[in-house]
């Protein structure tokens, strides 16, 4: 059980009964008793009493004599509660014995859909689609985890107008010399040649554009010609997918054409709510509370004036297909910052129109941009944004040669195993460490560091735990004794305590960097243990408790990194 809801429930009832209401008793931890509950305060004015004389009286109720080892009214109204070592250790034995390391299933389980990745087709992934992918991955992993029943939307870009440019590329190459060119996965090479000529050529214009109405209209060689773009596309994708070690698979494509044959209702039930306006020859709603810098109100435009439906069209309908069709009450969209306006726009259009409503609701979990050491906008040497392709590739080789170097001894699968978890590890960690809304820096030399707030610190805090076991050739008994005796274990068992009450924290907000901060202050709280607590050599009861603490510390790294889509290695 999570500590801070024990002390909660403790503390609930007695000020209620002091308030004459439901009172959240505010449980923080603090840094001058274990925890520290401030409620008594913002009662104060409320109850028109002094906020001491309410504290005082809720310890006088509060039944907290077998958790707490003093609890007292401090300062202006501030309760102080310092856990009994007892409680701590009983709590410690109910964890080491849980596979869930005291995290429960949801008792309330939602369909959610989380988008996120969404390349485009014909275009290589860049580092835009990092952050995305790699959030929404965490994501996934953690609802998966708590129970929800999440469905992945890979919204990839694949209709559209610059389709009609690259299919007419495409005719004039000839089918199999473009797939091979599409297959050494130059998807930037070919987009570019295709654009080259739509800038150059006035007749390659126009067949640009017959190409989009045969596309829309269905022409079977067209959709092929498309098919073919888009298949070796998305196999590109799933080859950076592999190299980043994510859960997305080719089940996972929903494409915007996918919803291609939906617009046209979605546009015509707009009408008949009476939401559409027509502005400048478009249709257009115009939701209420959204000016542009001039203090006109914005449109959402749904039917473009060429009569073609665009990026917003498709957004409704992917909206309405997932809250109604597949009952989804979370929509998560995992797309950086800049579209921010985009999404609350159709989050108001469908919350209008009645397809987003509570229970259900959508959440744009926007991010900002990942900026080179000169703190601008990442980009390679000659200037081009860097292919995701290429920096995963450099972080798995610059953690090779490094473990290399830090252990000659392990032979070449070893190592390359270890340069795989390290190197994608610390990206994944750089990025989810970071508040999410925040720009971070790609600094090789500090993400790659061991000791700092790195994925390789973590990493290898699991790995020394591991080879404690190996010397000590045993396993932890779950069900020894929990022996709190030197100040730096009851450190560290209060960290061990804490991780069901961050995951919960993180399910709802979504803010990985709580997680990626509990882990690190684990590792360091394990690290201070593990320098003055002598394990192997300590005498029988203590070295069995230690070894308990020990292990559900590996379990829990282990398990919190997963959650954020790292892999831990037994030995580094
Ligand atoms: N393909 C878009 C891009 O690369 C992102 C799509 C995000 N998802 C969505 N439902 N609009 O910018």
């Amino acid at each position: 059980m999570d500590l801070e809801k024990l002390l909660c429930d403790r503390l609930a009832p007695a000020f209620a009964t002091v308030a004459g209401g439901p009172v959240d008793p505010v449980v923080r931890r603090s840094p001058r008793a274990d925890f520290q509950s401030d409620a008594a305060l913002a009662l104060a004015r409320r109850l028109g009493r002094p906020p001491r004389d309410i504290a005082a009286e809720v310890l006088e109720r509060a039944a907290l004599d077998d958790v707490c080892a003093s609890a007292e009214v401090s300062g202006p109204g501030f309760l102080n509660l310092v856990v009994a070592d007892r409680a701590l250790a009983a709590l410690v034995s109910e964890l080491a014995g849980d596979d869930r390391l005291g995290v429960p299933l949801t008792a309330a389980p939602q369909t959610v859909v989380v988008d996120y990745s969404a390349p485009n087709v014909a275009k290589e992934m860049h580092v835009g689609h990092l952050r995305s992918t790699v959030i929404g991955d965490a994501a996934v992993r953690l609802l998966d985890w708590l129970g929800h029943r999440v469905v992945r939307a890979n919204h990839l870009g694949d209709w559209g107008t610059p389709f009609g440019m690259l299919i007419e590329h495409l005719a004039d190459l000839g089918e199999a010399e473009a797939a091979h060119e599409l297959s050494m996965g130059d998807l930037d090479a070919f987009y570019k040649a295709a654009r080259a000529k739509f800038d150059a050529d006035e007749a390659f214009r126009e067949r640009s554009r017959l190409r989009v109405v045969a596309l829309q209209g269905g022409d079977e060689r067209t959709r092929r010609l498309w098919r073919l773009l888009v298949e070796q596309s998305e196999r590109h994708f799933l080859t950076a997918y592999d190299l980043l070690d994510v859960t997305l698979t080719e089940d996972d494509f929903r494409g915007e054409s996918a919803y291609n044959d939906l617009l046209g209702g979605v546009v015509e039930d707009l009408d008949r709510l009476g939401l559409l306006v027509r502005s400048g020859g478009a249709d257009c709603v115009f939701p209420p509370g959204f000016t542009g810098r001039d203090g006109e109100p914005l449109p959402l435009i749904v039917r473009k004036s060429d009569g073609g439906y665009g990026y917003p069209a498709t957004d409704l309908a992917a909206l309405r297909q997932r809250t109604g069709e597949l009952g989804a009450t979370r929509l998560l969209y995992v797309v950086g910052q800049p579209q921010r306006q985009h999404f609350a726009m159709v989050f108001a259009v469908a919350g209008a129109a009645g397809w987003l409503r509570p229970p259900a609701r959508a959440e744009h979990l926007g991010f900002g941009s990942i900026l080179g050491a000169d703190g601008r906008m990442l980009r390679s040497r000659t200037g081009e944004s860097v292919k995701l392709v290429g920096l995963l590739e450099e972080a798995v080789s610059r953690a090779t040669d490094l473990a290399r170097t830090k252990n000659p001894a392990l032979d070449d699968e070893a190592t390359a195993e270890i340069g795989r978890a390290v190197g994608i590890g610390a990206i994944k960690y750089a990025d989810l460490s970071t508040d999410r809304t925040k720009d971070y820096v790609l600094d090789w030399e500090r993400m790659l560091s061991l000791d700092g707030d790195t994925a390789p610190y973590l990493q290898y805090a699991y790995s020394r735990i591991r080879s404690v076991f190996r010397r000590a050739g045993t396993d932890a008994r779950p069900d020894a004794p929990v022996v709190l005796a030197e100040r730096a274990e009851r450190v560290l068992a209060m960290e061990l305590l804490g991780f069901a009450g961050v995951v919960g924290r993180v399910e709802r907000s979504l803010e990985f960097h709580h997680l990626a901060g509990h882990l690190h202050r684990l590792a360091t709280a394990f690290s201070a243990f593990y320098e003055r607590c002598p394990v192997l050599r300590a005498p029988d009861e203590l070295r069995e408790s230690r070894l308990l603490l020990a292990d559900l510390t590996a379990r829990t790294l282990r398990q919190g990194l997963h959650l954020l889509g790292i892999r831990t290695v037994e030995r580094m």
